[in-house]
Protein backbone atom coordinates (compact mmCIF):
# COMPACT_ATOMS: atom_id res chain seq x y z
CA UNK A 1 0.00 0.00 0.00
CA UNK A 2 1.48 3.32 -0.81
CA UNK A 3 1.80 5.95 2.00
CA UNK A 4 -0.50 8.98 1.58
CA UNK A 5 1.86 12.45 1.88
CA UNK A 6 1.26 15.57 3.11
CA UNK A 7 3.57 18.42 1.97
CA UNK A 8 3.75 21.29 3.92
CA UNK A 9 5.95 24.16 2.15
CA UNK A 10 5.86 28.04 2.97
CA UNK A 11 7.54 29.12 -0.55
CA UNK A 12 7.35 28.21 -4.24
CA UNK A 13 7.41 24.58 -4.13
CA UNK A 14 9.83 23.60 -6.48
CA UNK A 15 10.58 20.59 -3.87
CA UNK A 16 7.27 19.31 -4.18
CA UNK A 17 7.29 19.95 -8.14
CA UNK A 18 10.62 17.66 -8.07
CA UNK A 19 8.88 15.17 -5.50
CA UNK A 20 5.83 15.01 -8.08
CA UNK A 21 7.71 14.62 -10.93
CA UNK A 22 9.38 11.74 -9.83
CA UNK A 23 6.66 10.04 -8.71
CA UNK A 24 5.15 10.68 -11.84
CA UNK A 25 8.41 8.53 -13.54
CA UNK A 26 8.46 5.92 -10.96
CA UNK A 27 4.76 5.29 -11.96
CA UNK A 28 2.92 2.10 -10.06
CA UNK A 29 6.78 1.91 -8.70
CA UNK A 30 6.04 4.95 -6.19
CA UNK A 31 6.24 4.64 -2.60
CA UNK A 32 3.11 6.94 -1.69
CA UNK A 33 0.51 9.82 -3.32
CA UNK A 34 0.75 13.65 -2.34
CA UNK A 35 -2.82 13.87 -1.33
CA UNK A 36 -2.51 17.19 0.45
CA UNK A 37 -0.42 20.27 0.24
CA UNK A 38 -0.68 22.89 3.21
CA UNK A 39 0.86 26.16 3.57
CA UNK A 40 1.10 28.92 6.67
CA UNK A 41 0.84 31.26 3.91
CA UNK A 42 -1.73 32.15 0.89
CA UNK A 43 0.44 33.06 -1.46
CA UNK A 44 2.99 30.40 -1.29
CA UNK A 45 3.69 28.85 -4.85
CA UNK A 46 3.53 25.53 -3.29
CA UNK A 47 -0.25 26.26 -3.73
CA UNK A 48 -0.57 27.16 -6.93
CA UNK A 49 1.35 23.67 -7.70
CA UNK A 50 -1.17 21.61 -6.30
CA UNK A 51 -4.04 23.17 -7.18
CA UNK A 52 -2.65 22.48 -11.02
CA UNK A 53 -2.85 18.48 -9.99
CA UNK A 54 -6.01 18.65 -8.26
CA UNK A 55 -4.18 17.78 -5.01
CA UNK A 56 -5.85 19.64 -2.34
CA UNK A 57 -4.36 22.51 -0.94
CA UNK A 58 -5.30 24.02 2.41
CA UNK A 59 -4.14 27.49 3.60
CA UNK A 60 -3.54 26.39 7.44
CA UNK A 61 -4.57 28.48 10.67
CA UNK A 62 -2.61 30.77 11.77
CA UNK A 63 -2.76 34.35 13.67
CA UNK A 64 -3.27 36.37 10.44
CA UNK A 65 -5.80 33.83 9.11
CA UNK A 66 -7.95 32.40 12.13
CA UNK A 67 -10.59 30.89 9.92
CA UNK A 68 -7.81 28.03 8.58
CA UNK A 69 -7.71 24.48 10.03
CA UNK A 70 -5.54 23.21 12.40
CA UNK A 71 -2.74 20.87 11.22
CA UNK A 72 -3.43 18.03 13.19
CA UNK A 73 -7.36 18.02 12.02
CA UNK A 74 -6.40 18.07 8.55
CA UNK A 75 -3.72 15.37 8.50
CA UNK A 76 -6.70 13.21 10.19
CA UNK A 77 -9.17 13.97 7.28
CA UNK A 78 -6.62 13.47 4.83
CA UNK A 79 -5.59 9.44 6.76
CA UNK A 80 -2.09 10.87 6.22
CA UNK A 81 0.88 8.75 6.92
CA UNK A 82 4.27 10.81 6.20
CA UNK A 83 4.23 14.54 6.48
CA UNK A 84 6.99 16.00 4.21
CA UNK A 85 8.38 19.77 4.81
CA UNK A 86 9.53 21.44 1.88
CA UNK A 87 10.87 24.76 2.86
CA UNK A 88 8.21 24.86 5.58
CA UNK A 89 9.42 27.87 8.03
CA UNK A 90 7.31 26.80 11.33
CA UNK A 91 8.07 24.64 13.59
CA UNK A 92 5.52 21.63 13.42
CA UNK A 93 3.93 21.06 17.09
CA UNK A 94 4.87 18.62 19.50
CA UNK A 95 2.45 16.67 19.27
CA UNK A 96 1.82 16.03 15.92
CA UNK A 97 6.18 15.21 15.90
CA UNK A 98 5.23 12.96 18.40
CA UNK A 99 2.27 11.29 16.50
CA UNK A 100 4.30 10.80 13.49
CA UNK A 101 7.74 9.84 14.88
CA UNK A 102 9.73 8.28 12.14
CA UNK A 103 6.88 9.68 9.49
CA UNK A 104 8.06 13.63 9.11
CA UNK A 105 11.21 14.32 6.76
CA UNK A 106 12.72 17.47 5.82
CA UNK A 107 15.29 18.96 3.53
CA UNK A 108 17.90 21.70 4.67
CA UNK A 109 19.98 23.55 2.24
CA UNK A 110 23.48 22.91 4.22
CA UNK A 111 25.10 19.65 5.62
CA UNK A 112 23.56 19.26 9.08
CA UNK A 113 24.71 19.71 12.07
CA UNK A 114 26.68 22.81 10.51
CA UNK A 115 24.63 25.74 9.32
CA UNK A 116 21.09 24.39 11.14
CA UNK A 117 18.72 25.59 13.87
CA UNK A 118 16.40 28.54 14.37
CA UNK A 119 16.59 31.09 11.89
CA UNK A 120 18.46 29.68 8.76
CA UNK A 121 16.62 29.53 6.13
CA UNK A 122 16.05 30.95 2.73
CA UNK A 123 19.47 32.80 1.76
CA UNK A 124 20.63 33.01 5.08
CA UNK A 125 21.56 29.17 5.18
CA UNK A 126 23.88 30.49 2.10
CA UNK A 127 25.04 33.73 3.43
CA UNK A 128 26.32 31.78 6.36
CA UNK A 129 28.03 29.08 4.41
CA UNK A 130 29.85 32.16 2.50
CA UNK A 131 30.80 34.27 5.98
CA UNK A 132 32.20 31.17 6.99
CA UNK A 133 34.74 30.61 3.91
CA UNK A 134 34.15 26.76 3.90
CA UNK A 135 34.71 25.46 0.44
CA UNK A 136 31.79 22.21 0.47
CA UNK A 137 28.17 22.70 1.55
CA UNK A 138 25.47 20.42 0.70
CA UNK A 139 21.64 19.15 1.33
CA UNK A 140 20.69 17.21 4.14
CA UNK A 141 17.41 15.14 4.33
CA UNK A 142 16.61 14.07 7.64
CA UNK A 143 14.05 13.10 10.15
CA UNK A 144 12.01 15.46 12.64
CA UNK A 145 11.82 15.88 15.88
CA UNK A 146 10.59 18.91 17.88
CA UNK A 147 14.08 20.56 17.68
CA UNK A 148 14.68 22.58 14.61
CA UNK A 149 17.06 20.55 11.98
CA UNK A 150 18.11 18.02 14.83
CA UNK A 151 16.42 14.80 13.77
CA UNK A 152 18.33 12.09 12.64
CA UNK A 153 20.11 12.08 9.15
CA UNK A 154 18.90 10.23 6.23
CA UNK A 155 21.07 11.25 3.47
CA UNK A 156 23.42 13.96 2.57
CA UNK A 157 25.00 14.71 -0.28
CA UNK A 158 28.16 17.66 -1.00
CA UNK A 159 28.26 20.67 -3.62
CA UNK A 160 30.82 23.01 -3.57
CA UNK A 161 30.90 26.51 -2.77
CA UNK A 162 32.98 28.84 -5.56
CA UNK A 163 34.86 31.53 -5.02
CA UNK A 164 32.90 33.82 -6.88
CA UNK A 165 29.79 32.32 -5.15
CA UNK A 166 26.90 34.87 -3.68
CA UNK A 167 24.11 33.40 -1.89
CA UNK A 168 22.55 33.26 -5.07
CA UNK A 169 24.58 31.40 -7.30
CA UNK A 170 25.01 28.87 -4.42
CA UNK A 171 21.62 28.63 -3.22
CA UNK A 172 20.75 27.52 -7.17
CA UNK A 173 23.07 24.69 -7.16
CA UNK A 174 22.00 23.39 -3.89
CA UNK A 175 18.55 23.59 -4.95
CA UNK A 176 19.34 21.29 -7.87
CA UNK A 177 21.26 18.59 -5.86
CA UNK A 178 18.08 18.92 -3.24
CA UNK A 179 15.76 18.31 -6.22
CA UNK A 180 17.63 15.36 -6.67
CA UNK A 181 18.14 13.76 -3.02
CA UNK A 182 14.61 14.99 -1.87
CA UNK A 183 12.51 12.85 -4.05
CA UNK A 184 13.89 9.38 -3.87
CA UNK A 185 14.19 9.95 0.25
CA UNK A 186 10.71 10.64 0.03
CA UNK A 187 9.87 7.55 -2.02
CA UNK A 188 12.29 5.35 0.12
CA UNK A 189 10.45 6.72 3.12
CA UNK A 190 6.75 6.39 1.67
CA UNK A 191 7.68 2.99 1.06
CA UNK A 192 8.92 1.72 4.01
CA UNK A 193 12.08 1.04 2.35
CA UNK A 194 13.97 4.17 4.79
CA UNK A 195 13.11 4.24 8.88
CA UNK A 196 13.85 5.95 11.70
CA UNK A 197 15.15 2.29 12.83
CA UNK A 198 17.52 1.65 9.77
CA UNK A 199 19.20 4.68 8.85
CA UNK A 200 21.04 4.54 12.12
CA UNK A 201 23.99 2.29 10.89
CA UNK A 202 25.99 2.82 8.95
CA UNK A 203 26.13 -0.86 7.86
CA UNK A 204 22.52 -0.90 6.81
CA UNK A 205 21.67 -0.69 3.33
CA UNK A 206 22.29 2.85 2.37
CA UNK A 207 19.95 4.90 -0.05
CA UNK A 208 22.04 7.47 -0.42
CA UNK A 209 26.06 6.32 -0.66
CA UNK A 210 28.06 9.87 -1.46
CA UNK A 211 31.20 7.61 -2.01
CA UNK A 212 30.67 7.81 -5.40
CA UNK A 213 31.24 12.04 -4.93
CA UNK A 214 34.23 11.66 -3.76
CA UNK A 215 37.81 9.45 -4.31
CA UNK A 216 38.20 7.56 -0.86
CA UNK A 217 38.03 4.14 -1.91
CA UNK A 218 41.47 2.56 -1.14
CA UNK A 219 42.93 2.17 -4.79
CA UNK A 220 41.93 5.79 -5.23
CA UNK A 221 44.46 7.04 -2.34
CA UNK A 222 47.06 7.86 -4.85
CA UNK A 223 44.12 10.18 -7.39
CA UNK A 224 43.35 11.40 -3.91
CA UNK A 225 46.83 13.05 -2.61
CA UNK A 226 47.10 14.11 -6.83
CA UNK A 227 44.03 16.09 -6.67
CA UNK A 228 45.08 17.61 -3.42
CA UNK A 229 48.13 18.32 -4.47
CA UNK A 230 46.51 19.86 -7.70
CA UNK A 231 44.02 22.11 -4.94
CA UNK A 232 46.63 23.51 -3.26
CA UNK A 233 49.26 24.22 -5.98
CA UNK A 234 51.71 22.03 -4.76
C1 LIG B 1 14.83 24.71 -0.03
O1 LIG B 1 16.09 25.29 -0.18
C2 LIG B 1 14.83 23.78 1.16
O2 LIG B 1 16.07 23.19 1.40
C3 LIG B 1 14.50 24.69 2.29
O3 LIG B 1 13.59 25.62 1.76
C4 LIG B 1 13.79 25.73 0.36
C5 LIG B 1 12.45 25.47 -0.27
O4 LIG B 1 12.44 25.71 -1.64
N1 LIG B 1 14.03 23.93 3.43
P1 LIG B 1 11.18 25.33 -2.52
O5 LIG B 1 9.97 26.05 -1.92
O6 LIG B 1 11.02 23.86 -2.48
O7 LIG B 1 11.50 25.85 -3.89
Amino acid sequence: MRSRIAVLASGGGSNLQAILEHFDRLGAHRGGDVVLVASDRADAGALERARRRDIADVVLRTKQQPDGPPLEQLLDEHAVDLIVLAGYLRLVPSTIVAKYEGRIINIHPALLPAFGGPGMYGSRVHRAVLDAGVRVTGVTAHFVDDVYDRGRIIAQWPVPVFAADDAGTLAARVLRVEHLVYPRVADAVAAGRLTLENCVTSSSPSLVDTRPSFTLLPHEESRLAENIEIALGC
